[in-house]
């Protein structure tokens, strides 16, 4: 039934290799055996192996450690333990520890080919959903909307560097689609069948940052109860974007650095140089070159990852995209099969904004305003700008605070924004002003889902 699968089978006792081996193939599998835990090891590494037959008990390594380093390395290839009548407890242990059945080997006769084709047939499902999932993938492709000159340049520019290898940093102010960007970058490039891996500097604490991009060996720290994979070995193969680089503390700084020369990385507490190939997109919506001079950035990091630099220009430098982006927002926000529309004074009041949040502040504003439209025509007074929120809300001048908020936590909320908006959401100048690290900042507003963070 899934004959092009390959089978592993290891086990120190060679008679029951072969025989297993036979019934394999007679089955119309193709099989490889080796005969301890090291061996298996180095197979799996070199060789794609779909499903590996594991005797508990082997020699020089037991089999839970060879089950575990094979979950560890990739989760897709499925274990069936076989064990002892003494080791049963042992057997069950391993299957919540993600092996996918155990046999008792006594019983192999009978029980190896089922119990084999339904952890193949469960593969192929998995596998089967995957492609179903790139289909997918491939019909709803990365929708970028803009007409404006400095759009089509930009993405003329996008496409070609797509089809290099080289590393790419993507400027903008917040909301300007730099994510979005970075997503189409790697859906163009070669390595789009292969992991597209996103992580954002600007969330996680230095050294839970370092563990993530890199990974750690077990025993590292005092957590560390498994090794885990880093994102730089996870998108091995495929792209890594790195959000909010201007945010990279200077410790990180020197260890990206590192990788970025010859793609070479160590897990935390790993004695071993471990290799990957990486395509890096990173996003900012600092200004990097005056970061090196202030020497907040490293000037030769920041030439690694500049060798191309992407700049998507604010919505207010090209309010010709205005238009097309409302009907793309209309379009995906309508959940009924009307689609509304905008009023003349409705798109004037957006012409007329300024658009601190940028697109996505747009979307925001589209949303809000499908929702809560009593028609499908949509009124001006429906466009609700955060300027126009009740004026008193948005006060520059005033800091009083309005009647209707009671709570600390609505308190904060409302003066994080007032804050905000002040800055033209400039997150750095936030931040500073309110007396709290960026990251505060940034987990804050996504907490609160401040202008409109999804
Ligand atoms: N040109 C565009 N066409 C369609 N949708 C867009 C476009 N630009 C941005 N968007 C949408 O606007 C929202 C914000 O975009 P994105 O998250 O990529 O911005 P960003 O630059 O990464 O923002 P931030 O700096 O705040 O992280 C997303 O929902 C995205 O799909
Ligand atoms: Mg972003």
């Amino acid at each position: 039934m899934f004959k092009h699968f390959n089978i592993l089978i290891c086990d120190d006792d060679e008679i029951i290799c072969y025989l297993i081996k036979e019934l394999l193939v007679e089955e119309g599998y193709k099989a490889d055996i080796v005969y301890d835990g090291n061996e298996a090891i180095s197979a799996i590494r070199q060789k794609n192996y779909d499903l590996l037959i594991l005797d508990l008990n082997l020699k020089t390594m037991r089999g839970e450690e060879v089950l575990k380093f094979v979950k560890d390395y990739d989760k897709s290839v499925e274990v069936i333990i076989l064990s002892a009548e003494t080791e049963l407890k042992l057997a069950v242990q391993c299957v919540k520890q993600g092996a996918f059945d155990f046999i008792q080997k006594q019983f192999y006769t009978e029980e190896l080919l089922p119990t084999v084709n339904r952890a193949l047939y469960q593969k192929s499902l998995l596998q089967k959903t995957e492609i179903l999932e790139k289909e997918l993938d491939k019909i709803s492709p990365i929708e970028i909307i803009g007409k404006s000159e400095p759009m089509l340049k930009l993405l003329k520019l996008a496409e070609k560097a797509a089809q290099s290898d080289s590393n790419i940093l993507i400027e903008g102010e917040t909301g300007t689609g730099k994510e979005l960007l970075a997503k189409f970058i790697h859906k163009n490039s070669t390595r789009k069948n292969n992991s597209y891996v996103t992580i954002n500097c600007a969330s996680l604490p230095d050294q839970l940052l370092e563990s993530e991009l890199f990974g750690y060996e077990k025993g590292a720290f005092t957590d560390a109860k498994t090794t885990k994979r880093g994102l730089v070995e996870i998108s091995n193969r495929g792209t890594l974007f790195l959000d909010e680089i201007g945010e990279l503390s200077l410790t990180i700084q020197p260890k990206l650095l590192r990788f970025l020369e010859n793609g070479e990385y160590r897990r935390i507490g790993g004695i071993n140089n471990l290799k990957s190939d990486v395509r890096i997109i990173c996003a900012t919506n600092r200004n990097l070159m005056e970061e090196a001079e202030k020497k907040n950035f490293r000037r030769d990091l920041l030439f690694r990852l500049n060798v191309i630099t992407l700049n998507i220009p604010p919505l207010r430098e090209r309010k010709e995209d205005i238009n097309l982006l409302v009907d793309h927002f209309l379009n995906i926000k309508s959940k009924s099969k009307i689609k509304k529309t905008l009023s003349d004074e409705a798109l004037k009041v957006l012409m007329d904004y300024s658009f601190p949040g940028n697109v996505r502040e747009l979307e925001h504003i589209i949303e809000r305003a499908v929702i809560f439209s009593d028609n499908n025509i949509i009124k001006a007074e429906e466009i609700v700008i955060p300027q126009n929120v009740g004026k008193q809300k948005f006060n520059r001048e005033s800091n009083e605070i309005p009647e209707d908020l009671v709570t600390l936590e609505d308190i904060e909320k409302w003066y994080i924004q007032k804050v905000l908006y002040q800055n033209n959401l400039d997150r750095t100048k936030t931040a500073q002003q309110l007396g709290i690290s960026i990251k505060t900042l940034y987990n804050k507003i996504k907490t609160y889902r401040l202008i409109g963070e999804n």
